[in-house]
């Protein structure tokens, strides 16, 4: 059995994101999943200055903790657009540790919001950012229309066709382990 680190862009407590990563581990049928929440390795905004001084060692701690994982679930919120300041200086960071940090590992990427396009600015920049960090992209799925398609209170998707397309999103990063 292999190990896939799950986690979500965001610093919210309630994250929708995290609840939709936490619903696609729950789909993930051979392999063992473990959930990351990234405000545990939370950095200040990235500095030259504060890297001279070293970098975070909460930045560090998650870079070594995503070394021992063989694939990623990472859901990625949308602010203007694009990806969060959170999850950017997160990355950002990291890059600073070890620049291919996802290792060439397969990754699953997803992403939701309450727009019908589900984040899908967000999805894209992060996927297109996955060649920087080594992340070979197994599937990317996103999930609009949130409040509408996820009954939070049994953290899953309702929208049957959704649901489908999720799970076969999670075949395809098992299929790659
Ligand atoms: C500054 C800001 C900008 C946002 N921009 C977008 C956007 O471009 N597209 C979108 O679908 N939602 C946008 N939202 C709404 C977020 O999708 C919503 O806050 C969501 O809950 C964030 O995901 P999270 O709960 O996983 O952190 C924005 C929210 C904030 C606070």
């Amino acid at each position: 059995m292999k190990k896939i680190i799950a986690f979500a862009g965001s610093n919210s407590s309630t994250s929708i994101n995290m609840q939709l990563v936490k619903y696609a581990g729950s789909l993930v049928a051979y392999n063992e999943v473990e959930y990351l929440d990234l405000r545990d390795f939370d950095a200040p905004i990235y500095s030259a200055d504060i890297e001279k001084e070293g970098i975070p060692q909460p930045i560090k701690n998650l870079v070594a903790k995503l070394a021992g994982a063989d694939a990623y679930i990472i859901g990625t919120p949308e602010h203007n657009g694009s990806l969060t300041a959170f999850l950017k200086n997160t990355i950002d960071w990291a890059s600073r540790v070890e620049a291919k940090f996802l290792g060439g590992k397969p990754v699953l990427l997803l992403s939701t919001s309450n727009g019908k396009r589900g984040a899908a600015g967000s999805l894209e920049d992060l996927n297109n950012k996955m060649k920087y960090f080594a992340g070979d992209v197994a599937a990317t799925f996103s999930l609009g229309s949130f409040t509408d398609s996820f009954d939070t209170a049994q953290g899953v998707v309702t929208n049957e066709e959704e649901k489908g397309r999720l799970k076969e999103a999670t075949l395809q990063l098992e299929n790659k382990l």
